[in-house]
């Protein structure tokens, strides 16, 4: 792995990934929104970045040229098929054997087997109806993203984040296939520590076409679980 491309690069998760990937010694070339690149400031020249919204389909795919590694926050903001535009245009153009890390919720389910407690399910319910009632987000986009990442055959990750914290990193979270598994119980991920499963996993073929559930490694339930 020697370039990678971080697409949502401003945010708090893309932030984090900015700096583990830098960190491993790649190139790295990030995209975000016209109005956010002053947040990746602090990185100076070691990043490239080219301003734009991530499901433009001209940015993306100037971005990801030459990329053997992409690393994608998938997001729902607004009713207009960000998120599916955003892996759209990343599974349109990427290089046809580039590592693509894609990060969602657990809320995302590849296979139906995913058992969710009262309260997630609730949670989606009531932020997915809120959120589209008002147009600021659609969740159900983020899924239709998921089913054509799911549906393709890219070497693609999908890294389904627990609830997130801030915080100290407490090293590589550990996963699991389905949310429902003992070893997730704890529902808690550093946000720093999401970064580093998703960067970890560009050079990770045991998560080729894998959609694993993270937590943080030392909860309780990932410390239970040995
Ligand atoms: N938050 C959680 O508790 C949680 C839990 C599990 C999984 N996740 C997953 O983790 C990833 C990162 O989520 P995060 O909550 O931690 O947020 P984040 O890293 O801060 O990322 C938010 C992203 O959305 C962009 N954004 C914000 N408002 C936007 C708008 N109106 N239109 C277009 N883009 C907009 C931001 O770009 P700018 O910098 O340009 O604003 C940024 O790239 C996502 O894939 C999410 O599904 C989050």
């Amino acid at each position: 792995m020697t370039k990678v491309c971080i697409i949502g690069a401003s945010g708090k998760l893309g932030q984090y990934m900015v700096r583990h990937a830098l960190d491993k010694g790649y190139e790295v070339v990030g995209v975000c929104r016209e109005e956010s690149v002053s947040k990746l400031d602090r990185f100076g020249e070691r990043i490239q970045v080219f301003p734009g919204r991530t499901d433009d389909r001209e940015i993306i795919r100037k971005a990801v040229a030459g990329c053997d590694g992409v690393l994608t926050v998938l997001v729902p903001w607004g009713v207009e098929d960000y998120a599916s535009g955003t892996a759209q245009a990343v599974l349109d153009f990427a290089e046809p054997a580039a590592r693509l890390i894609f990060s969602c919720g657990w809320h995302i389910t590849r296979d139906g087997k995913d058992v969710y407690s009262w309260k997630l399910r609730t949670f989606v319910k009531l932020f997915g109806t809120i959120a589209r009632a008002f147009r600021f987000a659609d969740l159900n986009d983020q899924v239709e993203a998921c089913r054509r990442i799911f549906d393709s055959d890219t070497k693609w990750t999908v890294v389904r984040g627990s609830d997130l914290e801030e915080g100290e990193s407490q090293g590589l979270p550990v996963w699991s296939r389905h949310v429902g598994d003992p070893i997730l119980a704890s529902n808690l991920t550093r946000r720093i520590d999401f970064a580093l499963f998703m960067v970890g996993a560009l050079e990770n073929e045991d998560l080729i076409q894998e959609a694993p559930a993270i937590v943080g490694c030392q909860t309780s339930s990932a410390l239970a679980a040995g």
